[in-house]
């Protein structure tokens, strides 16, 4: 892994670099989400819930229009420079998305994506970082720091998911 701007490279990682997401990215986004939730996801829901939260591979628009809204957004892209997994940070300190596709899980890709949003977060002097995790997604934000505040459920498309409001306070 190597982080631009950030340096520190971890041994074995080296295939994936940290950079700011581009309005180019987005059909790989777009891929990166659908393949994360019934890739990654789909083993700590049941299959209705996986089919309501991402029916099909959304439209690279969406992802297109979330790279140029002012939200900060960081890509690990593969040595052709194709997103594999991705992070933003909203202004108030909102972590909305964090996906990774399978052909890039468990190797620190989040972790280093993650670090480099902290890093930031830090510079722009936020005090807490919160998220609504998924279930896949809780343990790797209790590894980062992040505590539980409460359980939520939430309904997409007629069916209940649940998630976990998550906060982590900033030094
Ligand atoms: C959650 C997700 C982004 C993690 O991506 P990843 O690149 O595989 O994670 P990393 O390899 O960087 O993991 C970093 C650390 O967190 C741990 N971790 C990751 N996911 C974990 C989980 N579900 N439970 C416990 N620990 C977890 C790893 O074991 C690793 O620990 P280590 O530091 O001891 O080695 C990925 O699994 C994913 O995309 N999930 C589906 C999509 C989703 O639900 N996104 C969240 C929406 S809020």
């Amino acid at each position: 892994m190597t982080q631009e701007g950030a340096g520190g490279a971890a041994s074995g990682l080296r295939a994936f670099t940290v950079r700011r997401g581009r309005a180019e990215d987005a059909a790989a986004l777009a891929d990166v989400f659908h393949s994360a939730v019934h890739g990654l996801a789909s083993r700590h829901y049941t299959p209705e819930q996986i089919a309501a939260w991402c029916p099909e591979a959304p439209p690279p628009e969406l992802f297109r229009q979330r790279v140029c809204d002012g939200r900060k957004l960081w890509v690990a892209a593969d040595k052709a420079d194709v997103a594999a997994a991705f992070i933003d940070l909203e202004a108030d300190g909102h972590i909305d998305m964090l996906f990774c596709h399978p052909r890039a899980a468990e190797q620190g890709v989040a972790a280093a994506l993650y670090g480099q949003l902290e890093a930031a977060a830090q510079r722009q002097g936020l005090v807490q970082l919160y998220v609504n995790a998924s279930e896949a997604a809780r343990g790797f934000f209790e590894r980062q720091g992040f505590a539980v505040e409460r359980r939520r459920e939430v309904e997409r498309r007629g069916v209940t998911l649940h998630n976990y409001r998550m906060v982590k306070p900033l030094a």
